[in-house]
This record gives C-alpha cells, structure tokens and sequence, in this order.
C-alpha cells in the first residue's frame, strides 16, 4: 500500500518531537515542526523558532510572522492555509540567537524530508540562515534577493528576515514586497 504524503510528514513530525540530535532539545518548551499541508506549491523556510512559536508549537505566528503572513497576504493572495511553513532549526535556540553551524546540520534531516514531501512549485527563503541552507551560498541576502536560484530543480526565492523588516522600515518591507511578486509570477506560472 503507498503511503500517502500526509502520513509522510507525520512520520517524520514523530520523529521530530522525539530528536535529541543536538543540545537545543534541552532547553525547548517543544519542537515546531511545520504549519500548512503536502498540496501547497509555496514552501516558505524561516530561520528558527522564537519566544512565541516555542510556546506555541507553531512557526511564524509571532510579531515577524504576522508581518510575513501579512505581506505574504497581500502581494500573493494566499493566507497560511494554502502554503507549508517551517524553519530550518525546529526548536528555539536560547536567547533567539543564531543557530550554530552544528544545530542547522543536526537539524538538515528534518527540512531535507519535508522539501521531498511537499509538492511544491516555490520555496521562500527568508533570512540568511534559511538562504544559505537552501542554495549552499555564503553570500548575503542583499546579494542573494531578486533572483531565481534552481537547486536541484527547486525554484527558490530569496528575501530578508521580517524582523529585520521590523527593524529596517519601509526600505526593507519594500524590497521584501518586490520578492515575493517574484514568488507570485512563478506560482502563477509566469
Ligand atoms: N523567526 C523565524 O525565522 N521563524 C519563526 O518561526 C519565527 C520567527
């Protein structure tokens, strides 16, 4: 009998809550694996947990993630019901700071079986850690924004972090909004 792509992802989310593959399972309150299903042609890749998702057990809910969510909204036309969600690191990392070299590659399994399962046409990178993973450059965002990278015949698009939107004004939001049109014309098939 195959196994459909639902029961895939819940495998490997078993297998997420139960990882001891680096010392952040330590200190989490929980993992947060995803939000969104199998059938969603947009994958949107953060870099990690915060406060609020560690709480939570859900990415990108809180002030960057409804940001995101927001311009996600409003430049592509799709609420979080209709694209796949998740981080590179599935737990948070003390303090909010950067996850080490070490936790993103403990943590590669995870994202590598999601981006397999998904059916998706895009994948959004946002934040330089997510960007860096996802096309295997050194190079920052600014240089790696308003471009389409072909990684193993995935589509993906590079924009800044919302915190940093956040942090960063109008200017920021701006080029954020420009990416993600980038996103709609693919999704669109333009
Ligand atoms: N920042 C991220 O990169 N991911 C989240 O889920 C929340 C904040």
């Amino acid at each position: 009998m195959e196994i459909s792509n639902e029961r895939r992802l819940e495998v490997l989310a078993q297998e997420a809550m139960g990882c001891q593959r680096c010392e952040l399972a330590a200190t989490r309150s929980q993992v947060v694996f995803s939000s969104g299903g199998p059938n969603s042609s947009l994958v949107v890749v953060g870099e990690a947990p915060g406060a609020s998702e560690d709480k939570d057990g859900v990415p990108f809910i809180g002030r960057s993630g409804q940001l995101l969510t927001r311009l996600i909204s409003e430049e592509i036309g799709l609420d979080r019901t209709r694209y796949y969600i998740t981080n590179v690191v599935k737990c948070r990392p003390p303090e909010n700071r950067r996850p080490s070299a070490g936790e993103i590659s403990a943590c590669s399994y995870l994202l590598a079986g999601q981006l397999e399962v998904v059916d998706k046409k895009v994948v959004l990178a946002v934040g330089e850690v997510a960007a860096r993973s996802l096309t295997g450059l050194k190079s920052s965002v600014g240089s790696m924004r308003g471009q389409i990278h072909t990684v193993d015949e995935a589509k993906i698009v590079v924009t800044y972090h919302p915190a940093y939107a956040l942090r960063g004004g109008s200017r920021v939001t701006e080029a954020m909004r420009s990416d993600l049109m980038i996103v709609g014309g693919l999704l669109d098939g333009k």
